[in-house]
């Protein structure tokens, strides 16, 4: 039996790798076997992309170059590790997708969403997250919480303007998608937050 696919989205400072951790542990305790991914990155050609447009210093990368790089690394992911692991049977849990594409090069960067549609169904076809957990919260604690960090990325870096209109695309695709995209409340205190997660991912898990 094919796979499923499980995506985890939400701005920066929302608490993504510790609640990966929690969407991990509930995968082995259900003996699921799986492979975690993340986007940018994945694969030696996605983790070149990652580097070139996270922490490239040369801010000349232009948006339309940064979205085709985003959609040039997914390929090469989904052609390597994420098409060949859930055609076994494995689960791919991805630290970040294509709603991130959406969020930071529609929402941030607003780059026409129509392309990024066209870019979508020829890298992807068909596929799409099976469940993508969207970690929320307003863009000032998320950005208190991601400040402390010390070599901030080039999205890391954006105005606060920019890092609204990220978390308004990924609430307005979670209204659009509530069946694929579940929202939680990263706000409020991290054991709270990641029981949310844990159920999410059990409940998932049970319904086969
Ligand atoms: P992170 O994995 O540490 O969160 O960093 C990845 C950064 O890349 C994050 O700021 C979001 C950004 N990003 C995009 O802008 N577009 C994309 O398609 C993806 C996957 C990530």
């Amino acid at each position: 039996m094919r796979g499923k696919f499980i995506t985890i989205e939400g701005q920066d400072g929302a608490g993504k790798t510790t609640n990966v951790d929690v969407i991990k542990r509930c995968l082995e305790t259900a003996n699921i076997d799986y492979v975690h991914s993340r986007e940018p990155g994945g694969t030696k050609l996605g983790e070149t992309v990652r580097e070139l447009i996270l922490n490239s210093s040369d801010a000349s990368i232009g948006d339309t170059a940064e979205l085709l790089l985003m959609f040039a690394a997914r390929a090469q992911h989904i052609e390597e590790l994420i098409e060949p692991a859930l055609s076994k049977g494995q689960w791919v849990l991805c630290d970040r997708f294509t709603d991130a594409t959406y969020a930071y090069q529609g929402g941030g960067r607003r780059m026409p969403i129509g392309d990024i549609q066209l870019l979508e169904n020829y890298v992807q076809a068909s596929l799409r997250p099976d469940l993508t957990v969207l970690l929320d919260l307003p863009v000032d604690v998320g950005e208190t919480r991601a400040g402390s960090r010390s070599d901030p990325d080039r999205f890391e870096q954006q105005k606060h303007e920019f890092k609204h209109r990220v978390r308004e695309c990924y609430l307005d695709r979670a209204r659009a998608e509530p069946s694929r995209i579940s929202v939680i409340d990263a706000s409020k205190g991290i054991g709270e937050v990641e029981a949310s997660v844990a159920r999410l991912i059990k409940r998932f898990i049970a319904n086969g």
